[in-house]
């Protein structure tokens, strides 16, 4: 396949509370990571599907990742994640097929996110040639403050967009980038920045936001329920 999409799914999320890392907690019956997936293989496009789990629960991660693709299995792998988000992109950066020109990376929490706004990111780095994130204007008046929680300044939120997955890249830059990259970076378009690379804004989708909290995946129950919600 020329696209390859790494799910992301390695880390512990201790925020949701819990005692199993939180892309195999489940929400309405179904494994975070299982929802996340339905998403990638409704692509229109035949993709390389890479999940990067935990070591301890790679077992789980290949039983899902068979579940969900089906007849697309051919392509797909589970690889073992690392320490930090960025360590586990790497892991699935290192298992690419050859044949990939575009890579997008994707983390397993954005579980609801649409298989319309995977196809939308492809289509743009196709046509740019550059990195692309799907991103949303901001809502609430944001401020700056200082150590003593006073406030600064507030900052133009026109100027500003919420980052969400899938975030995609030319593969070589984008390998390029994880191989020049000395620090550690808060997603994928920073580092592809800092590296030297050019990133685009498209719009993203409120179903696309990530589960941390206990109340996200109360939403996240909510809008699957067949009445839906
Ligand atoms: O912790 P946070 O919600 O920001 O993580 C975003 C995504 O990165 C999640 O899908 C998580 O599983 C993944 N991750 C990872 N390896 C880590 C840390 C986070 O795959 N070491």
């Amino acid at each position: 396949p020329a696209v390859a999409v790494i799910v992301v799914a390695a880390g512990s999320g201790t925020r949701l509370g819990g005692d199993i890392p939180k892309a195999f907690r489940e929400v309405a019956g179904v494994p975070i990571l299982e929802h996340a997936l339905r998403g990638v293989f409704g692509m229109r496009r035949e993709a390389q599907v890479i999940v990067v789990a935990p070591e301890a629960f790679r077992g789980d991660a290949e039983l899902i990742l068979g579940h969900a693709a089906g007849d697309a299995a051919e392509y797909a792998s589970v690889v073992t994640g690392g320490a930090t988000r960025q360590a586990s992109v790497a892991a699935g950066i290192a298992v690419l097929a050859d044949s990939v020109r575009i890579v997008l990376v994707h983390d397993a929490a954005r579980a609801l996110t649409p298989s319309t706004q995977f196809d939308d990111v492809v289509d743009s780095v196709a046509a740019g040639g550059r990195g692309i994130v799907p991103g949303l204007a901001v809502a609430d008046t944001i401020k700056r403050v200082d150590d003593e929680e006073r406030i600064v300044e507030t900052v133009d939120r026109d100027e500003l967009r919420a980052m969400q997955t899938p975030q995609g890249f030319p593969r070589h830059a984008l390998a390029q980038g994880y191989a020049d990259a000395e620090e550690e970076y808060t997603d994928d378009a920073a580092l592809f920045a800092a590296t030297g690379g050019s990133v685009a804004v498209i719009p993203g989708d409120a179903r696309a936001f990530k589960i941390t909290t206990p109340w996200d995946l109360n939403r996240a129950e909510h809008l699957l329920r067949p009445e839906g919600g």
